[in-house]
């Protein structure tokens, strides 16, 4: 489902039904392996564990799976969110700062480095926050590497702030050790919550 236009030929697109998932699925895994083989990531992703990623992103019950897309199958981006109540790890770290019932996580986001700086990663950002249902859903929050990372410029002129929480992330690196690094939490705030 065409979800916006952008310059470049670029289409951002909503996955929602099973062809589409297959028609773009390669599209993700490479670019989803892309993306976090490099800075500030560094992270080693085999195909099948992309593939991963996606199946269970895609399985993930009011998921928003975004991809920036161009032609008949390249992919040049993708931004995912998913309640987070789907993701314990983070929803435990949270415990008693956000609703678990009435918050959404932004889980990826990635842009191939030729197409950055383009706007495609805010467009990314925005249009995933707008399909979240706010009659519902009061926040939305993420993590960031602390490795200096354009990104956590992005969140905060989009009106994210940090929320003072941490979190080590282990993976497998490029190189074949296994590191940690660190995340910020940041959050916004989606909707004022009615109290009746
Ligand atoms: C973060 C990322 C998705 C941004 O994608 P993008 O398409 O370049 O984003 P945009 O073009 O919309 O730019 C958004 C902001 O990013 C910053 N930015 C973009 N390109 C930049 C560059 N080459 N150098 C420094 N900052 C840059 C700017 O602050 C820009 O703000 P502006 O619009 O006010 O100029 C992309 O850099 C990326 O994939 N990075 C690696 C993966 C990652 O860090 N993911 C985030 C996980 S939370």
């Amino acid at each position: 489902m065409k979800i916006a236009e952008l310059s470049d030929d670029i289409v951002i697109r909503r996955i929602a039904t099973p062809d589409d998932a297959s028609r773009w699925r390669g599209g993700f895994i490479g670019a989803y392996q892309t993306v976090f083989t490099g800075f500030p990531y560094f992270e080693r992703w085999f195909p099948s564990e992309a593939e991963g990623v996606y199946k269970k992103l895609l399985a993930t019950p009011e998921n928003v799976t975004l991809l920036a897309t161009r032609g008949e199958t390249q992919v040049v981006g993708f931004g995912v969110a998913i309640p987070i109540a789907f993701k314990p790890d983070v929803a435990t770290s949270l415990t008693g700062l956000v609703s678990v019932r009435h918050t959404f996580y932004l889980a990826e986001l990635g842009v191939l480095e030729p197409w950055r700086g383009k706007g495609i990663g805010r467009a990314l950002v925005r249009e995933r926050i707008r399909l979240i249902d706010d009659t519902r859903y009061t926040h939305v929050v993420l993590r960031v590497s602390m490795n200096h990372n354009p990104s956590s410029e992005m969140y905060k002129a989009m009106g994210f702030e940090e929320m003072g929480v941490y979190m080590d992330v282990s993976a497998m690196r490029t190189d074949g050790k296994v590191t940690t690094d660190r995340r910020m939490f940041l959050s916004k705030v989606l909707s004022q919550v009615s109290l009746d």
